[in-house]
């Protein structure tokens, strides 16, 4: 006949392999957690600074939409044919501070005459590069208050700087620079992501 100890040491057995197996299974699913969390934007990322999307099928052509992408002021403007052929124009270019945009003021994807990945969509930063001003929209053109030829484009209210429709700042003005051209790239010809680059295949 077995004896008491005998008979209860598989059932402790049992029991120790259970609490064991237990312990390991909680443990792992706790560590998981932090993993999880880990791997997904916070919050305060997410307001800080992640890529958005915008659907531009609203835009109609000579229009453009301001969004806001880090806190910071950002026009889509869509450009007419008309606007582009003005913007080749090589007496603007006679105009212009840095028609070629060599100043690092842009993506590399966006070092052209018109400074986009479209020639009819323009994403740039609605700041004036002289103190931030948020410039005006004028894509009238001919005679204004502040341009006898204006060719349309931006006019700072403040102290008095222009750009053209690419963002290029006219010479004899107080903004140094070119507006800034933020990362972006298309999905399709409309939907744009501000804060990401072209994914290069
Ligand atoms: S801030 Fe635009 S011209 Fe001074």
């Amino acid at each position: 006949m077995e004896s008491r100890t005998q008979k209860s040491e598989p059932a402790r057995r049992r029991f120790i392999g259970r609490a064991l197996g237990l312990v390991l299974a909680t443990g792992v699913t706790l560590s998981a957690i932090p993993l999880v969390r880990s791997l997904l934007p916070s919050r305060s990322r997410q307001i800080a600074g992640a890529p958005i999307e915008v659907d531009l099928d609203t835009i109609s052509p000579g229009e453009q939409i301001l969004i806001t992408w880090r806190g910071k002021p950002i026009w889509i403007l869509r450009r007419t044919s008309e606007m582009i052929q003005r913007l080749r124009i090589s007496d603007l270019e006679a105009r212009l501070r840095d028609p070629l945009s060599q100043q690092d003021q842009q993506p590399p994807y966006a070092r052209n005459d018109l400074r986009s990945i479209h020639p009819d969509i323009l994403v740039v930063i609605a700041t004036c590069t002289h103190l931030g001003c948020i410039p005006k929209f004028h894509p009238e053109t001919g005679q204004m208050g502040f341009d006898s030829e204006w060719p349309g484009g931006y006019f700072c209210p403040c102290h008095a700087s222009k750009f053209d429709l690419a963002g290029r700042v006219f010479k004899g003005v107080p903004a140094p620079l070119n507006l800034v051209i933020p990362p972006h790239r298309f999905t399709d010809h409309n939907t744009v992501i501000i804060g990401e680059g072209p994914v290069v295949e």
